[in-house]
């Protein structure tokens, strides 16, 4: 037994003095560890007549006990203190000025809180799904059938077939968050999402990679004319000035009618002015947007009744109207990760876009 006291008093006192979670670890392996002094003594049971083992067993076992858990309240303050001590070192002092000369938030960004301000205005949620997609998110629910050549015109990036034979895609579009929002969520459905997308396509207006938004109302009432509203509110807002648009008949598989909207716009010189210029308006026509009434066949394979509900539902390239609102010329630049084109289209990280100071 004096063994046993001898241990447990020079392992306690090792436990106290360790002054660091390492130290503390190595006198915690010295006593319990596989080859421990403790381990070891706990190995000599097997050869202890039963009269000794029925005392030394439970002995063992307890000093076992108590030096594991005066580990773990060593522990426990040791761990208070380097917490403690990084709090105080780590300190910072929110009163100072905050370095402003470096970093820029990305146009893309900037065009997307912009955007997300003004859907909220409109009473929009924000919805994300994730950009590695199946194809009966992004086609087959989207009313594209099977084989469509709509398929092919995506320019979809496919992946490798998995066990099943089936190929997921990079999503071409937001579309497939419809789809995802409608299956998960009971109507009204108010939602927005911005995100990535992908396409096979690169020139000076198409990178393999680029950003949409789509945007979604799903409830027993809302008609074209909500649509119409809500996008001319939206143009206005978003380029901070009057915007004339107008809607022309389309196709898309998943809206019926589909239409693509175009705002109105004037060059001057290599400019591009959206709206109106010098208190006049533009005398061309840009395409902006599509959109449509979500068609019944979407709403059918979420498992909403065309007959109960409706519903619209548009998307815009984010990339491309952030190109038409700050002026940049190329879309290869946006994504080539230049510092000095983020100087000088970047925008402050400090300043937030709303709409009561104005959005950029
Ligand atoms: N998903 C379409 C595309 O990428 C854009 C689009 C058009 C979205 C019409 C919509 C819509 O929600 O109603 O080409």
């Amino acid at each position: 037994m004096t063994n046993i006291d001898n241990l447990k008093t020079k392992y306690a006192s090792a436990i106290s003095a360790a002054n660091g979670l390492t130290e503390l670890d190595a006198v915690r392996v010295a006593a319990l560890g596989k080859k421990g002094e403790v381990s070891l003594q706990m190995r000599t049971l097997g050869q202890m007549s039963t009269d000794k083992k029925k005392v030394m067993g439970p002995a063992l076992n307890a000093l076992k006990n108590d030096l594991a858990a005066l580990v773990e309240a060593r522990k426990s303050v040791l761990e208070g203190a380097a917490l403690n001590a990084a709090l105080a070192s780590e300190m910072l002092d929110m009163s100072l000025p905050v370095k402003t000369d470096t970093g820029t938030l990305h146009p893309v960004m900037q065009v997307m809180e912009e955007m997300a301000v003004i859907f909220a205005d409109q009473g929009f949620a924000v919805a994300e799904g994730p950009d590695i997609e199946d194809d009966f998110h992004n086609f087959t629910a989207l009313n594209f059938p099977p084989g469509h050549p709509a398929r092919d015109m995506h320019d979809t990036f496919f992946l490798k077939p998995n066990e099943n034979g089936d190929k997921m895609v990079l999503r071409t579009h937001t579309s497939p968050v419809q789809i995802r929002t409608m299956m998960s969520q009971e109507p009204p459905i108010r939602i927005i999402v911005p995100g990535r997308t992908y396409r096979c396509d690169s020139d000076q207006t198409h990178t393999p990679m680029f950003h949409q938004i789509e945007g979604l109302v799903i409830d027993k009432t809302t008609h074209m004319g909500h649509l119409k509203g809500c996008l001319m509110d939206f143009m206005s807002a978003f380029f901070e000035t009057d915007v004339e648009v107008r809607f022309r008949p389309h196709h898309f598989p998943f809206t019926e009618p589909s239409a693509e909207m175009d705002v109105r716009y004037a060059r001057v010189g290599d400019e591009i002015r959206i709206g109106s210029y010098n208190g006049k308006m533009g005398d061309k026509w840009m395409e902006i947007l599509g959109c449509g009434m979500v068609h019944p066949n979407v709403l059918k394979n979420c498992g909403l009744d065309p007959d109960e509900y409706q519903g619209f539902a548009f998307g815009m390239g984010v990339d491309r109207l952030a190109m038409l609102k700050y002026g940049m010329p190329d879309l290869r630049d946006m994504f080539a990760g230049d510092g000095r084109w983020l100087e000088h289209y970047g925008f402050s990280p400090l300043l937030q876009a709303n709409l009561a100071t104005g959005l950029s």
